[in-house]
């Protein structure tokens, strides 16, 4: 009796033991096969690389002082077809009144870098003017012909195999972005976005954005599971930055900081083996004066730049653009070791300039340096038309906000305060509405400086959004414009 208690209890103890290994034998193999999964999907092998890559390229805006974005929009332009994009496979918007501007020394040419080819050469533009409008960047989105006006009609033929690389480069605010005509706001986008989802018109998307708040058009609005990977010049509260500003041709900046980063890292790495992530943290760190950010499905950073910039082997390379030979700027050492060696018109610095200030900059320079008194009045007077208008900006937010908060310090803090877009229905009603009755943003891009009061006020309204809405009307029929 005894002996068999015994037993039993020998028995239970070795179950119990075998339970205990059991489970950590199933740990180990669950570890060893999460592991497996993980690293099948990090260094995956890469099915959308069979289907192929459509291309699209936007600048957002017009005239001369706007310079850098149709040479940002032209560098990519470049830096695709050199990687083996096939022209047909690339759609371009920009309104290209700069290449052949009066005010162009170059006619017919842009230069994104001082040291660069001109980059308007051989160029393919499929809307230009009007047509570099957001409804047609939608349906050139959305692929949906039917809904495109002017251009040549194009729109992005991908499907659900293939990779759709995006790049746009305009002034914008929070949660919007500008064109020449019209803006677009983070709910416009991401409409089209999620519409591209569902309805498979992509496998995997990359979405390269530079504009002033940029981190705004995707901050807490672009999901992780829709298979786009987004990188922004900027986070949701901050300028991004025009650069070559201090150009030995005294042209407006040349190009946008982020933007030229990123183009010429492509012109000058092997694509094939630099991943998203490596480009984005090179990108990170190159652009110092805002913050890179990157959002959406960051497990699609792992794949080749190639998958989105280009074939994926650089032997279909078609000839070898060469930008320049670009100091490498990241390098003190070797650059001071350079500077014997170095004529000083092959120095490229980058001199950059908020994106908002680029106009007034540009102008003060120029005063600087003329001789011609009258010249130098024109200019002076110039300057002042700016600062007037800044002032009337200013004065149109800050009389709406005033009028519409309810103590001082609630009007404090909706001047003030700084969030992600919350309310993005409300927000995309009030900024087209601001846009069409009291600042016209495309003619006064200085105003989406504060685009973040809008913003406020949508959250500070919260549910009363038709209130609101109406109050901001009524306020904005007072004006005279
Ligand atoms: C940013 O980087 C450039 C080039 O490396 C350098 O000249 C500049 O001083 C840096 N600016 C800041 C604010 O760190
Ligand atoms: C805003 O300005 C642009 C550019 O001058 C113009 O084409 C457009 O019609 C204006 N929009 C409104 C609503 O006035």
């Amino acid at each position: 009796m005894k002996l068999s208690l015994f037993i039993s209890f020998f028995f239970i103890l070795i179950a119990l033991s075998q339970i205990t290994t059991a489970s950590s034998w199933s740990r180990k193999l669950y570890d060893k096969f999460h592991f497996l999964f993980k690293n099948k999907f990090r260094f995956r092998s890469k099915p959308e690389s069979n289907g192929k890559l459509c291309a699209l390229l936007v600048a957002g805006s017009n005239g001369w002082y706007n310079y850098r974005h149709q040479a940002d929009v032209a560098h990519a332009y470049h830096v695709l077809k050199s990687h083996g994009v096939h022209e047909n496979d690339i759609i371009v918007m920009m309104f290209d009144d700069i290449a052949n501007s009066k005010s162009n020394p170059f006619p017919g040419k842009l230069y994104n870098n001082p040291n660069g080819n001109d980059v308007y050469e051989g160029i393919k533009i499929n809307y230009k003017g009007r047509s570099v409008s957001p409804d047609n960047f939608v349906a050139v989105l959305k692929g949906d012909k039917t809904k495109v006006h002017g251009g040549n009609g194009r729109v992005i033929d991908c499907g659900e195999n293939d990779r759709v690389f995006i790049y746009f480069t305009d002034h914008g605010g929070v949660g919007l972005i500008a064109f020449p005509e019209g803006i677009l706001s983070t709910k416009q986008l991401n409409d089209a976005l999620d519409y591209m989802h569902e309805n498979k018109k992509y496998g995997e998307l990359v979405f390269y954005l530079e504009a002033c708040e940029s981190g705004s058009m995707f901050e807490g609005v672009l999901k992780d599971n829709k298979k786009i990977y987004a990188i922004t010049a900027a986070n949701g509260h901050e300028s991004s930055w025009g650069t070559y500003c201090d150009n030995k041709w005294n042209l407006p900046c040349l190009g946008d900081l982020f933007s030229t980063n990123w183009m010429e890292d492509s012109d000058k790495e092997e694509l094939t083996t630099e991943t998203l992530e490596t480009q984005f943290e090179i990108v990170r760190k190159e652009t110092n004066l805002s913050h890179v950010i990157q959002f959406g499905d960051l497990s699609i950073a792992k794949e080749p730049v190639a998958n989105f910039q280009g074939e994926p082997s650089s032997q279909h390379r078609r000839h070898k653009w060469k930008i320049g030979t670009v100091r490498n700027i990241d390098n003190v050492e070797d650059s001071e070791d350079d500077d014997d060696n170095d004529d000083d018109s092959d120095d490229v610095q980058k001199v950059s300039w908020p994106s908002r200030d680029i106009k007034l900059n540009h102008l003060k320079l120029q005063l600087d340096r003329t001789n011609s008194k009258l010249k130098a009045s024109e200019l002076a007077a110039e300057i002042e038309d700016i600062k007037d208008e800044r002032r009337e900006i200013k004065k149109v937010f800050f009389d709406l906000v005033s009028e519409l908060a309810d103590t001082k310090e609630e009007a404090v803090e909706i001047v003030n305060k700084r969030t992600a877009v919350l309310r993005v229905h409300c927000h995309h009603k009030l900024v087209h509405l601001f846009n069409l009755h009291c600042v016209n943003f495309s003619r006064h891009d200085y105003a989406l400086k504060y685009t973040h009061i809008l913003n406020n006020l949508c959250t500070y309204y919260g549910e009363e959004e038709l209130i609101l809405l109406k109050e901001v009307k009524a306020y904005c029929d007072k004006l005279d414009n």
